[in-house]
């Protein structure tokens, strides 16, 4: 990472998003944790928690399903704090149900978060790094768009979409200094995966052969590694952090 990088985080006061935020500020960088307003108690512990980075680290209100406003945040974020180097897009949500219960409500919040957001915000900083030919963009997806899982069949979808997203960005910028990558994570220690029923998430602990959840840090130092200026070589990859629960070939 150049100390000097920008790095915008979206989801970023969220369980795995904080972590990134903790990451990237580890490496220097400057960070804007953009995510909903509303989550006033978790901005407030969010900011508490980030003190220890002199300001290098801030909050910003920010609804990923909005287009417009993810434009406005980046034009905001250029003039007032400068280019984005690093956009990480973490926004994301569950609303698992079995297809047959599943809502068209369930469908639909969860592809305007986990996929359109994704489209929204890559959309709004490719233009500042196409000019200054320079980029990392990184993409979380999950371990569960690589295997599907029962009761997701949309955060399956959003998330296999993610990477497919990804690849085909990722051809588009290769030769022009911006790299695009997914991070796929396992099973972490976050509230989403804690709100799955225990009796079910025993049965997935029992099948990853670390034999552990992974920890949020895991996931932030998976993607600092990738927002760094020394990873450029690497573009359109999707690199797993599941503690071997999934292994491709
Ligand atoms: N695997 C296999 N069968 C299952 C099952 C499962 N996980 N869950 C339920 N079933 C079976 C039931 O035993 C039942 O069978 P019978 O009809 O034969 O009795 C049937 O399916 C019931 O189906 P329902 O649709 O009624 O299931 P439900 O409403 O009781 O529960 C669910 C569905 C809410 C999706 C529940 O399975 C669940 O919470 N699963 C966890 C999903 C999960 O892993 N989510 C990950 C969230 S974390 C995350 O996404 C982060 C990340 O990236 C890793």
């Amino acid at each position: 990472m150049n100390p000097s990088s920008i790095a915008l985080v979206t989801g970023g006061i969220g369980g795995l998003g904080s972590a990134i935020c903790r990451q990237l500020a580890e490496s220097g960088a400057t960070v804007i944790a953009a995510d909903l307003p509303s989550r006033t108690d978790r901005i407030e512990a969010f900011e508490r928690d980030m003190v220890a980075y002199d300001g290098r680290v801030r909050f910003m209100a920010l609804d990923v399903t909005d287009f417009e406003a993810c434009k406005r945040l980046v034009d905001t974020i250029e003039q007032e704090v400068g280019r984005i180097d690093v956009l990480a897009n973490v926004a994301g949500i569950t609303r698992d149900a079995s297809l047959r219960k599943m809502d068209k409500a369930q469908w639909d919040q969860l592809m305007a978060v986990n996929l359109d957001g994704v489209f929204h915000m890559s959309r709004a900083v490719v233009e500042g790094m196409l000019a200054r030919g320079y980029g990392r963009i990184i993409n979380i997806s999950s371990v569960n768009g690589q295997t599907g899982q029962f009761g997701q069949t949309n955060y399956s979808a959003a998330k296999a979409g993610v990477h497919g997203f990804t690849m085909a960005l990722a051809r588009e910028l290769a030769a022009k200094g911006i790299t695009v990558n997914t991070v796929s994570p396992g099973y972490c220690e976050t509230e989403m995966v804690m709100a799955v029923p225990e009796a079910i998430r025993a049965r997935i602990i029992a099948q990853i052969p670390v034999g552990r959840l992974g920890s949020p840090e895991d996931i932030g130092r998976a993607v600092a590694f990738l927002a760094s200026s020394h990873s450029g070589y690497i573009t359109g990859a999707n690199l797993p952090v599941n503690g071997g629960y999934f292994m491709s070939f």
